[in-house]
């Protein structure tokens, strides 16, 4: 049972930060004189800040010089920590310190596998820092999901095949880059988003510890 590991997306399935990216996109389009819609939010979803910033300027067809692109994603940066720095352990997700004291009590392993810059300061102030064996984040990669590089760092630094990691995911391209990786992808959501998952839930209230022994038994 010990061979396989767990690793988890952050945003959107440990805390749901997707509200506060999405109020700190929406003020800096606004600012620049256009808004986008919360469905056009959901594209935004697992995409690196770089990504995110040119697909935002696409909706508003707004080109920036580099110079005021890197601007505009540091306030926008600055603004979303602001949010997030008055998080604390409430805004952990229903279910998942459920899943996390299971993964703890049976000595199953569990890594971060997540495109965020911010990821480990997040972990921080929900404090769930110290559980993780490794925690991979937009810092230590050079492609953005759906490449699966990052959960491939993750698997590496828990020495277990790949083949046996088990990816929590909430967004489509991180479901694609766990599939792509070889590994068990767990959609965290709707359905008719994350069909490419193994298995989809809408939240982790609806993962059954049952479930999870089975999977970490196969
Ligand atoms: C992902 C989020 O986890 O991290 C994206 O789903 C976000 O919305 C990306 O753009 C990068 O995050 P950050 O914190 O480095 O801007
Ligand atoms: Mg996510």
């Amino acid at each position: 049972m010990s061979q396989k590991a767990i690793i988890f997306d952050l945003d959107g399935v440990i805390v749901d930060t997707a509200k506060f990216h999405f109020l700190a996109w929406k003020k800096l389009a606004n600012d620049l004189g256009f808004d986008f819609t919360k469905e056009q939010n959901e594209e935004l979803k697992g995409v690196s800040r770089v990504d995110s910033l040119k697909k935002i300027l696409n909706w508003g067809n707004k080109e920036l010089s580099e110079e005021e692109f890197n601007r505009q994603m540091q306030l926008k940066n600055e603004n979303y920590l602001s949010y997030v720095n008055e998080m604390d352990k409430g805004e952990v997700l229903p279910g998942v310190q459920k899943v996390l004291d299971y993964l703890e009590e049976n000595n199953i392993p569990y890594a971060l596998g997540s495109a965020s810059k911010n990821a480990r300061h997040i972990l921080e102030k929900i404090d769930l820092k110290d559980g993780f064996s490794a925690i991979v984040d937009g810092t230590d990669v050079s492609k953005a999901k759906p490449d699966p590089e990052v959960f491939l760092i993750a698997a590496e630094k828990l020495n277990v095949a790949p083949q046996k990691c088990i990816v929590f995911e909430d967004s489509v391209a991180g479901v694609q880059a766990a599939n792509k990786g070889e590994m068990t992808s767990i959609g965290i959501g709707e359905e008719k988003t994350l069909q490419e998952a193994d298995y989809i839930f809408n939240d982790f209230t609806e993962i059954s510890i049952e479930f999870l022994k089975n999977l970490l038994q196969k």
